[in-house]
């Protein structure tokens, strides 16, 4: 367990605790700056173990190598981690003992992050978040409410029950061979208390969700197609919090440069046509589809079986038109819930509104892609939300992954 300094820091105290009566072996490495919330001396009380601070001090009980302690554990949890902290996580930096033995480790890290809202809120911090996800570092998102800065937001660390129902959790999903650990949790008491805590605060627990994302791509011919500018990265995101939220989840996605996320059935096609055989295969299984992939709306009709030379001035290409995927959906569809996207240019609401009642959605989110700060290859969206009762929801500018955090949450409510 590494603790960072964050005036959260005394709740590390309560999560040491709980997991040491729950039957793990914790050892606590601090940073220079904990040790100014919570002395060394509290966590070695609680553990049994030495607590580790500095690099290069004399540290008794463990290897003489100073990245030992990276190979003790099964899982490293820090908690609070603070925004400099995922700082240099996320860019390698290791300059202290927490820090190298978090460079060295193979163990599976959960961060939990804790700091003000604004931090949080940070494009800094959001990036360096996206990158630590990408490497399946499990990240507890903060909790919301009073912060030790007089305001209210989101930056609190969560409750030490959820802290720890997330670390069961890991063991749970690796069925871990450790099974010291695992007879120790399976009779604890606490053990029933953290799984309920653990659905309490999923909020698509037992769902199963597709998504679909990027842009299709249509040959013209062996090297030459037709494409759009979707990077995927609204999709991704989408995957993610539907992840997080306990979700089971498909991610079909047409062309994007992004790393396939961890975690999720991941299905990779090319065409609009490829994506959906690929989208029916799964439909009856699924508890709700998402559609945020940029689906082209028509494919060459006769892709040649050669790359095409140049000759005449002009080139004149026959296009036909793709199976609207999502309409398709909209007419089979039994209980699932229907997310459709709506990229737009101008008329936004009346455009959107029209896809919405013609797809037979549940929601519809919808963009104008021409607004600074929202649409292709930007990190940020400026999205509505349209509901099938006629509700309208609008948001400001905000990151992808926060859109993508409400767009699931709003999905929840559906069941
Ligand atoms: N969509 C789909 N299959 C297609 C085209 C679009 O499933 N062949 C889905 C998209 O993933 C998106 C929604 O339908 O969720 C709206 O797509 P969009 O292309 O904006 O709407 P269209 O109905 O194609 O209308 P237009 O291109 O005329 O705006």
């Amino acid at each position: 367990m590494g603790v960072t300094g964050g005036i959260a820091a005394y709740k590390s105290v309560e999560i040491a605790s709980r997991l040491k009566k729950l039957g793990a072996n914790v050892k606590v490495i601090m940073t220079q700056s904990a040790t100014e919330f919570v002395t060394p001396k509290t966590f070695q009380e609680i553990t049994k173990n030495p607590v580790a601070v500095e690099m290069f001090a004399n540290i008794t009980d463990f290897d003489e190598n100073h990245i030992a302690l990276a190979n003790f554990a099964d899982v490293v949890l820090i908690a609070p981690a603070t925004a400099n902290f995922l700082a240099k996580v996320a860019h390698g930096i290791a300059d202290d003992l927490l820090t190298t033995t978090i460079l060295a480790t193979p163990a599976q890290m959960i961060f939990a992050p804790a700091m003000n809202t604004v931090m949080w809120e940070n494009v800094a911090t959001q990036d360096n978040l996206k990158i630590l996800l990408r490497r399946d570092i499990k990240i507890i998102e903060p909790a919301t409410g009073n912060l030790a800065c007089g305001t209210i937001g989101k930056g609190r660390l969560p409750e030490p029950e959820k802290i720890c129902a997330e670390v069961v959790k890991f063991f749970n999903a690796t069925q871990s061979d450790d099974e010291d650990f695992q007879s120790v949790v399976t009779v604890s008491s606490s053990f029933g208390e953290i799984l309920t805590v653990r659905e309490e605060t999923e909020k698509l627990h037992g769902k199963k969700i597709l998504v679909t994302a990027g842009g299709t791509v249509e040959p013209i011919d062996p090297v030459r197609y037709i494409g759009n500018r979707s990077s995927g990265r609204m999709g991704y995101e989408i995957a993610e919090a539907a992840r997080l939220q306990g979700a089971d989840v498909i991610l079909i996605s047409a062309k994007s440069e992004l790393p396939a996320p961890k975690n999720v059935k991941f299905i990779k096609i090319e065409t609009a046509e490829e994506m959906r055989t690929a989208v029916l295969n799964e439909f009856d299984t699924v508890d709700a589809v998402i559609m945020s992939a940029a689906v082209s709306d028509y494919r060459v009709k006769n892709v040649a079986a050669q790359k095409i030379k140049k000759s005449a001035e002009t080139l004149t290409l026959e296009l036909v038109k793709n199976p609207d995927i999502l309409k398709e959906l909209g007419q089979l569809k039994k209980s699932q819930v229907l997310i459709g996207f709506a990229a737009e240019t101008e008329n936004l609401l009346e455009y959107a509104q029209k896809k919405l009642a013609e797809k037979n959605l549940e929601m519809i989110v919808a963009n104008n892609v021409t607004e600074e700060g929202a649409g292709f290859a930007v990190a940020t969206n400026i999205a509505t939300l349209i509901y099938r009762n006629g509700k309208i929801e609008n948001f400001p500018k905000m990151t992808k992954a926060e859109l993508a955090e409400k767009i699931i949450a709003r999905v929840a409510e559906f069941f």
